[in-house]
């Protein structure tokens, strides 16, 4: 079996040989982080991958991310190192259930977070990320009754941010919402100058203790351009590599769940590891596929999303 240099070694030379590119999210394992072309948030990825001129994408993420990058290049070979890396909102949200909830509120626009199957993504008008959610809810004329879609925290946070009055599918991310208020007053009063940066897929009860509420890529930044040391990230746990190459010096705590367990990785992010991953651009294997009337429908909303951003 290769160690973790050979199969770095093998990556590299495989990624040269089938002109392939390697977008990796922030919370895969910090040796896929390493060996990724590209490293960024849910917009980034999908910006990168509307950009690409590589012939194979090999995507470091879950299932949704790679599913949206094969829907902006239906020519091209999408790779994803494990097909069960899944994502809890998007699981939360069968397409025929959302259907139904769709069809109640006819008068409504659909605006869904990217974090949702290919199948939801077609029942939506616009797509967002963490990143652009409340720009593009702001340019949403204010008469214009709104459905938001999967994650109710994300959802409540907009309500407050922008006023709009929503109507939230009930999801939720299984890492943010792990998170325990109390644990997290006990970590605060024993780090009285850390700042507390935390993202929006948390509970509205974590929220209110953040001085910062971001996407991934935006915790990354505030973090760097502050002047504080010390930082307590509420967000999965792989965010901390950037953090730590990009802020030498600088210290940062991932707050403990309610069992004081540190469950702040997301299983299905790290069910990637170097050796699938290698084995998948050996192997060009396991592939996304969808199928075209399918890819049409679930386009659209992607690129007002793009439009938009
Ligand atoms: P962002 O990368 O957009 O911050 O989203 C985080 C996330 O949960 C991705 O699954
Ligand atoms: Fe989904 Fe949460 Fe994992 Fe992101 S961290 S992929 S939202 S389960």
């Amino acid at each position: 079996m290769l160690n973790v240099s050979n199969l770095e070694q093998e990556i590299n030379r495989l990624k040269h040989r089938m002109n392939a590119v390697i977008l990796g999210h922030y919370y895969q394992d910090s040796e896929i982080q390493d060996v990724a072309d590209f490293v960024g948030d849910s917009l980034q990825l999908s910006q990168k991958a509307a950009a690409v001129s590589a012939e194979v994408i090999v995507f470091c993420g879950v299932l949704f991310m790679a599913e949206t990058a094969k829907i902006l290049n239906p020519q091209k070979l999408v790779l994803l190192p494990d097909m069960a890396a899944g994502c809890s909102l998007a699981d939360g949200c069968p397409a025929e259930l959302f259907r139904l909830f769709r069809e109640r509120h006819p008068d409504h626009i659909v605006v869904s977070y990217i974090n949702c199957s290919a199948e939801v993504k077609a029942l939506s008008d616009v797509i967002c990320t963490s990143s652009n959610a409340e720009n593009i809810i702001r340019q949403i004329p204010a008469e214009q009754p709104i459905i938001f879609a999967p994650d109710q925290h994300l959802g409540r946070y907009l309500i407050k941010k922008t006023g709009r009055d929503m109507k939230l599918w009930p999801g939720s991310c299984i890492v943010h919402e792990q998170f325990s208020e109390r644990n997290l007053v006990k970590l605060k009063e024993r780090h009285p100058a850390a700042i507390v940066l935390a993202h929006p897929e948390c509970a509205e009860a974590i929220l209110r203790h953040a001085d910062y509420v971001g996407s991934t890529t935006g915790i990354l930044k505030y973090a760097q351009t502050s002047p504080a040391t010390e930082f307590i990230v509420a967000t999965e746990s792989g965010l901390l590599h950037q953090m730590e190459k990009a802020c030498p010096g600088k210290t940062f705590i991932v707050p403990p769940g309610e069992s004081g367990c540190s469950c702040s990785e997301c299983p299905h992010m790290k069910r990637n590891t170097m050796e699938k991953l290698y084995l998948c651009m050996r192997d060009r294997t396991p592939e996304i596929t969808i199928n075209e009337e399918l890819r049409l429908r679930a386009l659209h909303p992607i690129e007002r999303m793009l439009q938009m951003s």
